[in-house]
C-alpha cells in the first residue's frame, strides 16, 4: 500500500509527515494538569471517561462527533442564516448542497444521526425482520431492536483480526448475505445496511466492488440498500487510495457512486460536514412520503428538523468541503501516522489505519487483565492518569448483560483515540505516541476495574467504577520516578 496522499509529505530523512494544509485562526486554551489532579479527576469520574470535565482534559480524543474544526467559510456562512419556522432559505441552500454531494433529491433534516435511525427503523422495519449489515453501531442497533428488528452482522471472517493488511475490513461477506436471503427470504429482510468506515471495528472501510456486489443481491431480491454515511468522506478517501479502479477518480465522483448504489442514505453531520445535525436522503418519493410525517412529529418542521439554522448553513458548506481531497485526507493522514508509530513500537493497534481514530487492542495491551475486569476501560483510565488524554472505551463496558446478569463480553476490547478533523497538531500527536509507549513499557502496573454504580441502561455513559487493587498509585509512583516534575 502506498503512503502517499495530498497531506502526507516526504521529508529529507525519508519520513512521511502529515503536514497541516490549513492555518489555525481561532484557538482554545487547553489544560495539562499535574498527575495528582488528573488522578483526582478520574476518581471523581468513577473511572469513566464520559464523566470527566474538559477543564481536566488535555487532548480530548473521546470522539469526532460534533468536535471537528469548522472552516472559515463555514463560520462565515452562519451569519447569513435565515430564522424561519418554515421555508428557511438556509434549508434550501443545504438541500441544494446535499443534492449535489449525495445525488439524491429528497432531503430530510434531523437533529442528529440517531434521529435518522429512529425514523428509518420505524418506517422500514416490520417486527421479526432481520437487517443484515457489515457491523452495527450502538444507537443503530437499539433503534432497530426497539422496532422489532434483528441485527445480523455479516462481516468477513478476518474483519476483527487486529493486525492485518486487508484494505477493506468493512466489507460485507457476500456468501453470508446470500445465506441470509436463503434463510429468511426477501420478505424477512427489512433492508441491507452498509456503514461507511465501519465505526466499531476500527473505522474500517468497504470497497466499491463490495458495495456493487451487495447492490446486485438487493436488486435480485427487491430489497433496499441503506447507507450510513456518517463517515462517508473517509470511506471514499480509502477507496481512492486502496482500490485500483478509483485511483484517478475525484472524491466527489466516488461519493456520488456510493450514493447512487444506495436507495436511502442517512448521516450524522456531527461527523460528515463537521457541524451538528443530520439528514436522510432518497430519490424515492414514496419513501420520502413515508418518512415525512414522522419527521415533523419527532424532529420539527421539514425545513429545520430540530437543527439551528446556523448549523444548517454551516452544513451546506461542510458537505461541499467533504469533496475536497485536502479537507477529507487530514484526519486519516494523522491517524495513519499515529497508528504506524504505535504499531512500530509493538503496541497492539488495529491495522491497517482506518477512519475516526487509533483503536488500541486492550486485551493485547493488558493480557493480564481479565475481560470481566474491563481492560479497555482500565486502559482508558490509565492513559488519562498518565497524560490527560481522554479516549473512549469500546468494549465490554459498552456492552450489556444477558438474562442471567452476566456480562456479554465484547468481540473486541478497544480503546479508541479519536481524531476530530483538523483539531490536533503533530506535536500533540507525538505527545500521545510518547505516553502510549511509556504506558506499554509499564503495562504490568495497570490492573482492572469493577462496578460501583451500574445503571441498567447505557451503563457506559453514566456508570461508575473503581480500580481492582491500588494500581493507580503504583502507576503514579513510576510516572514520577521517570518524569520527575514534568507533566
Ligand atoms: N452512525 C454511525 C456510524 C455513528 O458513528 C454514529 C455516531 C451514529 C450513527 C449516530 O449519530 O451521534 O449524531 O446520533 N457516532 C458517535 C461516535 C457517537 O462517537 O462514534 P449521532
Amino acid at each position: 500500500m502506498t503512503n502517499q496522499n495530498n497531506t502526507t509529505i516526504k521529508f529529507q530523512s525519508g519520513e512521511q509527515i502529515p503536514v497541516e494544509l490549513h492555518k489555525v485562526r481561532i484557538v482554545q486554551k487547553l489544560f495539562l494538569k499535574p498527575i495528582e489532579e488528573r488522578y483526582a479527576a478520574i476518581e471523581e469520574a468513577g473511572y469513566n471517561t464520559f464523566l470527566l470535565n474538559t477543564k481536566d482534559i488535555f487532548l480530548d480524543q473521546l470522539t469526532d462527533s460534533g468536535t471537528n474544526a469548522m472552516s472559515d467559510n463555514q463560520v462565515a456562512s452562519m451569519l447569513q442564516s435565515d430564522d424561519a419556522y418554515a421555508g428557511s432559505q438556509s434549508f434550501y441552500r443545504m438541500e441544494e448542497a446535499a443534492r449535489e454531494v449525495f445525488g439524491k433529491h429528497y432531503v430530510l433534516p434531523v437533529h442528529q444521526g440517531r434521529a435518522a435511525e429512529n425514523i428509518v427503523s420505524q418506517v422500514f422495519i416490520k417486527k421479526g425482520q432481520v437487517i443484515p449489515m457489515n457491523y452495527h453501531f450502538t444507537t443503530t442497533k437499539e433503534h432497530m431492536e426497539l422496532n422489532g428488528g434483528k441485527v445480523l452482522e455479516i462481516y468477513k471472517d478476518d474483519a476483527l483480526q487486529i493486525k492485518s493488511d486487508k484494505p477493506f475490513k468493512g466489507d460485507i461477506d457476500i456468501d453470508k448475505l446470500k445465506a441470509v436471503f436463503d434463510e429468511y427470504g426477501a420478505e424477512g429482510v427489512a433492508f441491507v445496511r452498509m456503514e461507511a468506515s465501519t465505526n466499531l471495528i476500527g473505522g474500517q472501510p468497504f470497497s466499491m466492488q463490495n458495495m456493487r456486489d451487495v447492490r446486485a443481491i438487493c436488486d435480485k431480491h427487491g430489497v433496499m440498500l441503506v447507507l450510513d454515511a456518517s463517515l462517508i468522506g473517509e470511506n471514499a478517501y480509502f477507496i481512492k487510495k486502496r482500490e485500483e479502479e478509483f485511483k484517478n477518480s475525484t472524491i466527489k465522483d466516488i461519493l456520488l457512486e456510493m450514493n447512487r448504489l444506495s436507495d436511502l442514505v442517512y448521516f450524522s453531520s456531527r461527523k460528515v460536514s463537521s457541524t451538528r445535525g443530520g439528514g436522510i436522503l432518497t430519490n424515492s418519493e414514496d419513501m420520502f412520503l413515508k418518512m415525512r410525517d414522522l419527521l415533523v412529529l419527532y424532529e420539527g418542521f421539514l425545513t429545520y428538523g430540530g437543527m439551528s439554522v446556523r448549523e444548517i448553513e454551516a452544513m451546506a458548506v461542510g458537505l461541499k468541503e467533504t469533496c475536497d481531497d485536502t479537507v477529507i485526507s487530514q484526519s486519516p493522514a494523522f491517524i495513519e501516522y499515529a497508528v504506524n508509530a504505535l504499531d512500530a513500537a509493538g503496541i497492539p493497534v488495529i491495522t491497517p489505519a482506518g477512519a475516526l481514530g487509533c483503536h488500541i487492542d486492550s486485551m493485547g495491551f493488558l493480557p493480564h487483565v481479565p475481560q470481566t475486569q474491563y481492560p479497555a476501560g482500565a486502559l482508558a483510565s490509565a492513559l488519562f492518569i498518565i497524560s490527560g488524554i481522554r479516549g473512549m472505551e469500546r468494549g465490554t463496558i459498552s456492552s450489556v448483560r444477558d438474562e442471567n446478569g452476566d456480562d456479554i463480553l465484547a468481540d473486541v476490547e478497544l480503546l479508541r483515540l479519536a481524531y476530530p478533523r483538523r483539531v490536533f497538531t503533530l506535536s500533540q500527536t507525538m505527545f500521545m505516541i510518547d505516553r502510549m509507549k511509556w504506558l506499554y513499557a509499564n503495562r504490568e502496573l495497570v490492573g482492572g476495574l469493577e462496578w460501583v454504580e451500574e445503571p441498567p441502561l447505557l451503563r457506559f455513559f453514566m456508570g461508575k467504577l473503581k480500580p481492582v487493587g491500588d494500581w493507580p498509585q503504583k502507576l503514579i509512583a513510576k510516572f514520577k520516578e521517570d518524569f520527575g516534575e514534568s507533566l
